[in-house]
């Protein structure tokens, strides 16, 4: 049964929520170790209240060795002590569902951890054990069985087989502390919906299912056309490893146990570039919602946004899922400075959150872009993202993990206790902007965020699915939703234009007289 004291009834509240995801390592400190905590997210629901978001995403906190922060999962039905207790996972969600803030917790199905009781009793057991079949171990190929099985290299950088000392090999697509699973093993199946059931039953609102597109693989696992594997970070589109049925089949197997717990829902982590393989996990009886990442994908361009908007929403269209839109998690640069950095790249970031709450569907916010925090300068020695070393120093994804910045003039601004150091390094320049110097400033990139949220969840022009596209200056774009009336103007151009029609509800900058100066987006009724 659910827990007493949900947010509302409405079971569909997913079709058009703002989610906000909490990095937990990086949100906030309660016990003074350096690394954020489910206690400290906690202390901080009434943050999340005045921005106004209305569910969490949480990143897993489950037991782990953390190499790769979590996402290598020892015991998916535990906290990590790192991370607090259940208690305190309990004592989170009744008092976010108290302040009508619904909790959306990352599961794993594609890999554990090699510290998971399942694969230390494989490693003991050996090969062709029953131990062994819950992982895709294989013998070698060449002489002796020194070559991997098969060409795979892992989508962190280097191969994706790690040798044992028996002389078999473990598949991992990720780092080799994250074997990946057999989900042809019953064993698998049943263990996975085990962990779903458990954090139901702990009042958890939803899932975000990490790598949705890969858990199946190829049979015979074929060697892949490596010409064709796009580099990290870019939408996969012909890579022969996902998107295989199985996958859909464990998604299916996700939709029922989800429609026993009305009101409760799944979304996948979805790096597929092909708009019918995508909207294929969202048929009707598979996932709710899928990430869409065209957003991060695309520059700060009205051609290149306005493509990403049209394939997406007739992409979902076509099976009947609401869009989604994010434009930055845990794992790509800070958009900030993905679209130029400094002055500029605010002036854009701020312009595009418009564009992006102002669209019909689900919007993630990935917590410290509401600061308009850039992509931190982390030195390399502080890295810890596993991917710096396996991409041969050329990926590291701490620059975007960094800790949220609270209070105060100096690092950690109180993230964490003065004297302790922060599990990352904090830009001391991040004085300007933490949330107590954001919070009372009508100019902050804090206060525009707190203004479009509460626009997006009160005012009826937000009403309704579709959108109608307005003629348009070169380098510009605007669109109307057609049912509430909303018009969203965006000028990526280098000039002002004159806006559309309209009373002006809000704009990420200051206009010109009357006309949208370059880098800026209005809302317009
Ligand atoms: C996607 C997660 O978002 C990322 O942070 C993680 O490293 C990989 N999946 C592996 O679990």
């Amino acid at each position: 049964m659910p827990p007493e004291g949900r947010p509302d009834q409405d079971p569909n509240w997913w079709r058009d929520e703002v989610v906000y995801q909490v990095y937990i390592r990086s949100f906030a400190d309660s016990d003074g170790d350096g690394v954020g905590d489910l206690t400290g997210i906690r202390n901080r629901l009434g943050y999340l209240e005045l921005l106004g978001v209305g569910a969490l995403w949480i990143t897993p906190f489950y037991r782990s060795p953390m190499a790769d922060h979590g996402y290598d999962i020892a015991d998916p039905r535990d906290v990590d002590p790192l991370f607090g207790t259940l208690d305190d996972f309990d004592a989170l969600v009744a008092e976010a569902h108290e302040l009508g803030i619904r909790v959306i917790v990352d599961v794993v199905p594609n890999h554990t951890s090699t510290q998971h009781d399942w694969f230390r009793a494989a490693i003991t057991a050996g090969p062709g054990s029953e131990a062994r079949e819950r992982y895709i171990f294989r013998d070698g190929r060449g002489a002796g069985g020194e070559q991997p099985p098969n060409n795979w290299p892992s989508l962190f950088g280097g191969p994706a087989w790690t040798r044992v000392p028996d002389g078999q090999w473990y598949l991992h697509l990720f780092a080799p502390e994250q074997p990946d699973l057999n989900w042809t093993n019953q064993q698998v199946w049943a263990d996975f919906e085990r962990t779903l059931r458990f954090w139901l039953d702990h009042g958890a609102d939803g899932f975000r299912i990490d790598v949705a597109y890969s858990m199946a693989k190829p049979p015979g696992l074929p060697d892949v056309d490596l010409s064709l594997l796009p580099p990290p970070g870019v939408l996969a589109s012909a890579d022969g490893r996902f998107e295989i049925e199985g996958t859909h089949e464990v998604h299916r197997m996700v939709r029922k146990v989800l429609d026993e717990y009305p009101g409760r829902m799944a979304v996948g982590e979805i790096w597929v570039d092909d708009p019918e393989a995508y909207a294929r996990f969202l048929r009707h009886d598979e996932l709710h919602l899928g990430f869409n990442l065209r957003f991060i994908s695309a520059g700060f361009s009205a051609e290149e946004v306005r493509e990403a908007i049209e394939r997406s929403q007739a992409s979902v269209a076509a099976v009947g899922a609401p869009s989604t839109w994010t434009l930055s998690n845990h794992d790509v640069p800070r958009q900030v400075s993905r679209y130029g950095g400094g002055a500029l790249g605010v002036r854009r970031a701020r312009a595009m959150v418009l564009v992006e709450l102002a669209l019909p569907g689900v919007v993630f916010l990935y917590n410290g872009e509401e600061l308009g925090l850039p992509q931190a300068d982390v030195p390399a020695h502080a890295r810890q993202d596993p991917m710096w070393e396996r991409s041969g120093h050329t990926v590291s994804r701490d620059g975007c993990r960094v800790p949220v910045p609270w209070q105060g003039d100096a690092p950690p601004f109180g993230f964490c206790p003065a004297e302790v150091e922060p599990w990352l390094p904090m830009p001391p320049e991040w004085a300007q902007l933490t949330v107590e110097a954001q919070l009372e400033d009508p100019e902050s990139v804090l206060s525009l965020y707190r203004s479009a949220l509460e626009l997006r969840g009160t005012h009826p022009a937000f009403a309704g699915a579709g959108l109608q596209w307005y003629g348009a200056p070169a380098g510009c774009f605007a669109f109307r939703r057609k049912d509430g009336g909303l018009i969203c103007a965006l000028n990526a151009s280098t000039e002002p234009v004159p806006l559309p029609p309209g009373e002006l509800l809000l704009a990420s900058g200051p206009l010109v007289g009357e006309a949208l100066p370059p880098d800026t987006a209005a809302w317009l009724v």
